[in-house]
């Protein structure tokens, strides 16, 4: 049974992963400092699968945590989630984004190093595209972050590529996630963000449950078919499910792999599909464009299928269904 280290296992998509890692055979140690998390998503994980895991409450930037895990536990693979991840914030606080997200990766790459693991599979973003016209191919040229957070993705990407280079037993996948949204079916697990959601999905379902009062759309005057940000929704299952693909399937040396759907959805798109399959009104106005924002992003998702076995197979109808479940039951 291989043993997989999942950083951030504790995280919204880290505990999707080991959900569908431990349903799939493997076993897990988890590694998460709760910086963005909580031990509630470490009990659901129990909970959906009967199977229990070891737990290290760590931050992985650190070099002596890191190689206590490497040295009490045999890892046949990593699957780094572990890092900061909002976009406003790392403009305010570009430092603390760059000392925990880039030496995360570089501890963990040592260990990995050090200690012949094999696989690492890397939680990075579409952000490392920029601007530009979709759909985007991982051929792609990637363009200046527009902020520190799509830099230390950027950055990441190129430290595990030059790790891979330098140790020929090290596979690498880079994997570029579009918009993950969702929950996982039993309403046990899902995006729990703290404070005010930034992101869309988590914004409606708090206004769906009259935490909020509306919903403010971020710009009406796009380019796009009726003028709102158009972007490329994956439910989170099948994100966790792509990188269990990119684990088993993913060749020797560094591989690049969008995870999405290959499709496009607007604001008011994803706001209709949600009141419909949930039967609820969305209040909602037009706001100002938010500063940063590009008017359309959606993924070429052939790779992952071709080389891979994987695309995605839930819709956006599940995806709004079941953050609503979960929202529902959330107390926090
Ligand atoms: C989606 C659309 C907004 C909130 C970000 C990060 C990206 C990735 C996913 C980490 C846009 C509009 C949003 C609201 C709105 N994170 N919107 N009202 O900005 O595409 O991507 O999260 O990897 O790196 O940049 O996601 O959900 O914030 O916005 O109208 O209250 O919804 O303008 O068009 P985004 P988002």
């Amino acid at each position: 049974m291989e043993n997989i280290l999942v950083t951030g296992g504790a995280g919204f998509i880290g505990s999707h992963t080991c959900v569908t890692l431990l349903d799939g055979g493997y076993s897990v140690v988890i590694a998460d400092d709760f910086s963005n998390s909580g031990p509630r998503s470490l009990d659901a994980i129990r909970a959906i699968t009967g199977r229990d895991f070891l737990f290290y409450e760590v931050d992985v930037a650190e070099a002596a945590a890191v190689e206590k895990i490497f040295g009490e536990n045999k890892i046949d693979g990593v699957i780094h989630f572990a890092g900061f991840k909002a976009v406003g914030e790392s403009v305010e606080k570009p430092l603390e984004y760059y000392r925990n997200n880039l030496l995360s990766t570089i501890e963990l790459a040592r260990a990995c190093a050090a200690h012949g693991v094999p696989k690492f599979v890397f939680s990075s973003s579409a952000t490392v595209y920029g601007g530009g016209e979709p759909p985007f191919l991982e051929s792609a040229p990637l363009m200046p972050a527009t902020n520190p957070y799509g830099e230390t993705k950027a950055v990441c990407e190129k430290i595990l590529t030059d790790a891979a280079r330098a140790n020929k037993g090290l596979s690498v996948s880079l994997l570029r996630y579009f918009n993950p949204v969702g929950a996982h079916e039993s309403g046990l697990l899902g995006e729990a963000p703290n404070g005010v959601p930034n992101n869309l999905m988590p914004y409606i379902t708090k206004v769906a449950k009259g935490e909020l009062k509306e919903l403010r759309i971020f710009g009406g005057d796009y380019d796009t078919a009726d003028g709102t940000g158009v972007r490329d929704y994956i439910h989170v299952m099948d994100l966790a499910e792509g990188h269990v693909a990119a684990l088993k399937k993913a060749p020797a040396g560094v591989s690049v792999y969008n995870l999405g759907s290959g499709v496009g959805t607007s604001v008011l798109q994803l706001v209709a599909a949600f009141e419909r399959v949930n039967s609820v009104k969305i209040a909602r106005r037009m706001a100002p464009r938010r500063h940063g924002d590009i008017a359309a992003c959606w993924a070429d998702a052939g790779k992952a299928e071709r080389e891979l076995g994987w695309k995605t197979r839930r819709t956006i109808e599940d995806m709004c269904r079941d953050a609503w479940r979960f929202e529902k039951g959330f107390a926090g």
